[in-house]
């Protein structure tokens, strides 16, 4: 494909050739499940509550937005529980349910489709072992995918040895479950996806500012590896931007 070919994904002339009366939706095809499905017994981590955040600091969002910019040299700190919860709220958190299948959160998502999943890569967060979480917005847990031990290193090797991620105690690992999107925007969703994702991260950048931490924005890595540390199919669901956050 020629860049210029390739440049039609940025466009939105892809919503004049889409027949919307065809999509899933209006066929009448049930919508996907708001959150990727989890079974009853999996393994589940309570999350601070809003209501119990005592240790976040009031940041001024001048200041916040003013000095905002990419960290990739962290303190040997830890995060806390209250810190993490915090840092997925504002990125992926509900702030709203407004029906049984509506649920608003803290970023704005093309058509409230919200398509992507949050998961984390955990090297060092008090109460939490090393391993791969995935948060669920709607109940506010972590549900623990794996654990393992050689983490560090795989999620270096998987992100063409940026070593910077292998200290960071937490990174935020984004994946998409584009057919969420399609259902509503068939062809018209990929893009929107993608600009779905940049809300997710700058809240991140900005939100790390309230717990002494910094943020860096990582869309170098390679795609295989990724999808298998996280164990998704890398069809139906695929990584598609990571984050690592610590304090500075
Ligand atoms: C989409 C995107 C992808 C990025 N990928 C990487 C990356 O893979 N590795 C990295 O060290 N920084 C990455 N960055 C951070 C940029 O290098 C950084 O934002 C840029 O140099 C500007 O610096 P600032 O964020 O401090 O303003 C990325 C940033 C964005 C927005």
């Amino acid at each position: 494909m020629s860049l210029k070919e390739y440049r039609f994904f940025l466009k939105d002339k892809i919503r004049q050739m889409i027949d919307f009366g065809a999509t899933d939706q209006s066929r009448g095809i049930p919508m996907p499940p708001v959150e990727k499905p989890f079974a009853s017994d999996d393994p589940r981590i309570d999350l601070v509550a809003k209501d119990g955040w005592h240790n976040i600091s009031s940041v001024d969002l001048l200041s916040a937005i003013q000095d905002r910019k990419s960290h990739r040299h962290f303190r040997v700190a830890p995060l806390t529980l209250e810190e993490v919860s915090f840092l997925l709220w504002t990125t992926q958190g509900v702030r709203e349910r407004a029906g049984e299948y509506t649920f608003f959160r803290t970023v704005p998502s093309a058509g409230c489709r919200h398509a992507i999943e949050t998961y984390l890569c955990v090297l060092n967060v008090t109460g939490l072992e090393t391993g791969i979480y995935r948060y669920l917005p709607v109940e506010h847990q972590l549900l623990i995918v794996r654990k393992k031990d050689d983490l560090s290193e795989k999620i270096v090797a998987a992100t063409f040895g940026q070593s910077f991620i292998g200290k960071a105690p937490v990174t935020f690992i984004w994946t998409a479950i584009p057919y969420r999107m399609e259902w509503r925007y068939h062809m018209a969703a990929h893009k929107v996806i993608a600009l779905d994702a940049g809300h997710v991260c700058q809240n991140l950048y900005l939100a790390s500012a309230a717990i002494g931490g910094g943020t860096c924005a990582v869309a170098a890595y390679h795609q295989e590896s990724m999808d298998e540390l996280l164990g998704v199919d890398g069809d139906d669901e695929f990584t598609l931007y990571l984050a690592s956050v610590g304090k500075i």
